[in-house]
């Protein structure tokens, strides 16, 4: 794994084809690095300024050349938005501004940290770094023809005080290449990305890092284990399943937790015999996100050597209707002993993190987490832009939730109750896997799956919402498809261990 290359420099040392700089409201005065930056170029930026060129407006850019009196070649305006909402995704979203216009000239963007906006030099960094690599992310890979633009090569941040910047920005660097990596595997298509390639993938990341093994169950060993849920869904697939099991074990752990990363990943989901209706139902090769967010962040942890052990189960099958398919109706008994009366087989992430998540207990997790595009209901609650983290623990989820606002990869917390555990109730079986008349959906699914989480606090995050766009967001992903969200919040989660 190559993260891009970051180099940090004063304004007379950068080499650069584009220099981005933060322009926050009111655009016609600028912010004190860009005023320092003017100067350097007889006013051309402050003319522009004054012209009204500048648009304070986040997604803009307005570019000037600058005919060799900087190191680079150009410079570029970002629109930052309003100064008093100016946080990280601001800076994401104008560096990526900056850095989509850059494929068009050359290999380097530069970006002007400002220690007069009011988020700190090395946050300015980090999400400078991120919204470069995330935003220039080109999903046509599996376009024939030449691909407009050149792949961005090296990202030159801009400081007066460069002191730690070097480490913030290397590390942003890696965990945005990670993020990377996710969104390739949620955008890769469902007939190259089936179960059993998802596991190659993990075991040619374990490859890549240190003391990161990974080991996998197919079918036989899952229903010889009583995986009686993760097994049904599995039982109508050609393409053959598998649990995919990740093991992070530093050399020198800091205390006794073992974090849990449970995923789902159906690497298609048509519904089975509760068929989806073909409008859209492309958009469900997605339907790994979750998996393939556990997968590259084991991947980011262990190159980060984070001093914490992780334990990945990585729940991998497709959701297919056929001869051999599970059905409504169908009782299923789980590892755990508990039953679950089948109402629709298209509530079938569920069922296979139910069997996951109990492993990952049994295998000795403390704390865990699950990551999983769950319910359409969590989408039409939160939209695009949050995943919901529902749990059995107040400090866990509060934890998860500082994670996510610290990452960038957002969360908002949502209620689970014991009330709400009627909505599962079954006649047959200990439990239903579907709620009723649409109500709480996401609930009804966090409930069933409370009910696998064994001891110990865990979370339930779904991300149907950001882990795939149907379009482009308008800020740093402005593109449809897969975003890695999750790998960001996971590798803060697991700093906050060390
Ligand atoms: N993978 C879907 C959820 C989903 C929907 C993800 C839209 C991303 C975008 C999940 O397996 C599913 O089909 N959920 C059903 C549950 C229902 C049958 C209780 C849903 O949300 O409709
Ligand atoms: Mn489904
Ligand atoms: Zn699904």
């Amino acid at each position: 794994m190559k993260p891009i290359e970051v180099t940090v420099t004063g304004l007379d040392e950068v080499e650069a084809d584009v220099l981005g700089v933060a322009v926050p409201e009111p655009a016609t005065t600028l912010p004190a690095a860009a005023v320092e930056l003017d100067s350097k170029l007889d006013g051309k930026l402050s003319s522009l300024a004054t012209a009204g060129e500048i648009k304070a407006e986040l997604d803009s850019a307005a570019l000037v050349h600058v005919d060799g009196a900087i190191g680079a070649a150009r410079v570029a305006a970002a629109g930052a938005g309003l100064p008093d909402r100016l946080d990280g995704d601001a800076i994401r979203t104008a560096a990526a501004a900056v850095a989509r216009q850059a494929r068009g000239f050359g290999g380097t963007v530069g970006w002007l940290l400002d220690e007069s906006l009011p988020l700190s030099a090395s946050e300015q960094a980090r999400a400078a770094v991120e919204g470069i690599v995330l935003g220039a992310y080109d999903p046509g890979q599996w376009k024939t023809k030449e691909r407009n633009g050149r792949e961005i090569e090296r990202i030159a941040l801009v400081t007066g005080s460069p002191d730690g910047l070097d480490d913030v920005a290397g590390r942003a660097a890696r965990i945005s290449a990670w993020t990377t990596r996710a969104r390739d595997l949620s955008n890769m298509p469902p007939n190259e990305l089936t179960p059993e390639r998802l596991a190659e993938l993990a075991r040619e990341i374990a490859g890549e890092v240190e003391h990161l093994t990974v080991e996998t169950l197919g079918l036989e060993q899952t229903r010889e284990l009583g995986m009686g849920a993760f097994s049904a869904v599995a039982q109508g697939s050609k393409n053959p399943a598998q649990m995919i099991v990740m093991r992070y074990d530093p050399p020198s752990p800091k205390g006794d937790v073992v974090l849990g990363l449970v995923g789902k990943a159906i690497t298609f989901d048509t519904g089975g015999i509760s068929i989806k209706p073909s409008e859209g139902m492309e958009e469900m090769k997605h339907d790994m996100s979750g998996g393939a967010a556990v997968v590259a962040s084991m991947g980011a942890i262990a190159d980060l050597g984070l001093p914490v052990r992780v334990l990945a189960v990585v729940a991998a099958t497709e959701n297919m209707p056929d001869g051999g398919a599970y059905r409504p109706g169908d009782i299923l008994r789980a590892r755990n002993g508990k039953t679950i009366e089948v109402i629709s087989t298209d509530a079938e992430g569920r069922l296979v993190l139910a069997d996951a998540l109990t492993y990952a207990r049994e295998q000795g997790a403390t704390h865990i987490l699950d990551l999983a595009t769950l319910t359409g209901a969590m989408v039409v609650a939160l939209g695009d832009l949050y995943a919901g983290v529902f749990s059995n623990d107040d400090e866990w989820r509060d934890r998860i939730v500082s994670a996510g606002a610290a990452s960038g990869d957002r969360v908002w917390a949502m209620p689970l109750d014991p009330r709400y555990r009627r909505m599962i109730d079954s006649t047959y079986a200990d439990m239903r896997n579907t709620g009723r008349h649409r109500m709480a959906g996401a609930q009804a699914g966090a409930e069933l799956l409370q009910e696998f989480a064994g001891e110990g606090p865990w979370a339930h995050l779904d991300i149907a919402g950001p882990a795939a766009l149907s379009h482009g967001r308008g800020d740093y992903l402005s593109q449809k498809g897969g975003t890695g969200y999750g790998v960001r919040l996971i590798v803060e989660l697991a700093s906050s261990f060390t």
